[in-house]
């Protein structure tokens, strides 16, 4: 009886194709084991020439897998029927043909890691040639400024060629630059209009504007003084389409003698022409700031009803309610206590400041219809600027 041979015909039931090996890949410490094998019992040398043969002979990872699994499998791999089969045979062939086996399964495993080792290779090997280094390369994501700092670029870009320089400020500020030094008083209901975001209520902020910059750069610097304020700021405000707890501004502030309101009116002209055109009509209507003495807003007229306050079937322009104009900026002559607050002599100088909102400016110039979208970094809205 020979036991390994009827099971070795298990195998070859079970895919002919590759169950009769393939002696050509077998390498040379794989023919010195058959001949070890076979020196011990011809017919193990014979079994493993042929499995060792079919598992080198897998031709990818998967079938190396399923062949390891017909020979080596521990529930019903040959070798382990083979192995049921030795408690048929008397004492010492039992012995002798149980080392045989034992020492085939070490060489089998030994072919399987070889081969899987090999077939991997192969596959890196086949990838790397799959480089053809002739095609079009992928173009890279570039990428740009955001929407808002695109405006606020125009913007400082407009100033700097009216003269002004870029002074930048803290976000955490002291309420008494935020506010105090701003003429803002103790118990001023205006206080309460910049719904404040505290860090410690009463001493610091978020700031609500980019005012105090004026007040830092005044006890710092002497006049005269022609500076721009950029910066985020913050209010706790309901958020919708139009208001955001976050946005950004631009204060500007002049500071000389003999500074006029006139000399105001000429710079925000110059200014609503540099944005919306050399036709733009715009107005100024008297305001209350704590900070500026008179106060003022610039109105342009309303993009979309050209001023009339209605549109072309005679309702209500939505845009501007019917008003037929549109809130740009505010602005005003630089209060005396403000300018006393920092130690300047208000007998002495004069000036004008004015701050606008980025996202208002940005929301006209490209037509957007939601204040949110700034805010959301969703590249599909940010990539058409
Ligand atoms: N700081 C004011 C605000 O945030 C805007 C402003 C600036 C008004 C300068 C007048 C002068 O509402």
């Amino acid at each position: 009886m020979n036991p390994v041979s009827e099971r070795d015909a298990l195998l070859v039931g079970l895919d002919p194709a590759w169950s009769a090996g393939d002696p050509a890949r077998l390498v040379p410490d794989d023919t010195a084991r058959a001949a070890e094998l076979n020196a011990r019992e011809p017919a193990l040398g014979e079994a493993y020439r042929r499995w060792a043969g079919a598992l080198a002979g897998a031709p990818d990872v998967k079938s190396l897998h399923e062949r390891q699994v017909a020979v080596l499998g521990r529930e019903r791999g040959v070798l382990k029927l083979a192995l049921g089969e030795l408690g048929k045979l008397p004492a010492e062939e039992r012995r002798a043909r149980g080392a045989g086996l034992n020492a085939m399964r070490l060489g089998l495993e030994a072919v399987v890691e070889a081969r899987r080792a090999e077939l991997e290779r192969e596959t890196e090997a086949k990838a790397a040639a799959g480089l053809d280094v002739t095609l079009p390369g992928r173009r890279p994501w570039i990428g740009k400024a955001h929407v808002l700092a695109q405006v606020q670029a125009d913007l400082l870009d407009l100033f700097h060629g009216l003269g002004y320089s870029v002074y930048t400020s803290p976000e955490v500020e002291w309420d008494e630059y935020n506010f105090t030094k701003l003429n803002f008083a103790q118990d001023h209901p205006a206080r309460d209009a910049h719904d404040t975001y505290w860090i410690r209520e009463g001493s610091t902020l978020l700031r609500t504007h980019t005012s105090p910059g004026w007040v830092r750069a005044m006890e710092e610097r002497k006049p005269p003084l022609r500076l721009v304020f950029p910066g985020r700021v913050y209010r706790a405000e309901q958020v919708d389409a139009s208001h955001m707890d976050q946005f950004h501004q631009i204060d500007g502030l002049f500071v000389d003698q003999d500074v006029s309101m006139a000399d105001l009116k000429g710079t925000l002209a110059t200014f609503a022409r540099a944005i919306y055109g050399p036709k733009v009509r715009t107005r100024l209507v008297p305001v209350y700031f704590p900070f500026v003495e008179p106060g003022c807003q610039l109105d342009i007229a309303c993009a979309i009803c050209d001023g009339q306050g209605k549109i072309a079937n005679g309702s209500r322009c939505p845009v501007c309610k019917g008003s037929g104009w549109s809130e740009l900026l505010g602005a005003g002559m630089v209060h005396p206590n403000v300018f006393r607050a920092v130690g300047y002599d208000p007998e002495v100088v004069t000036g004008f400041a004015f701050g606008m909102g980025l996202e208002r400016i940005a929301m006209a110039r490209y037509g957007v219809p939601e204040i949110r979208l700034f805010l959301e970094n969703d590249i599909r809205f940010l990539h058409q600027f």
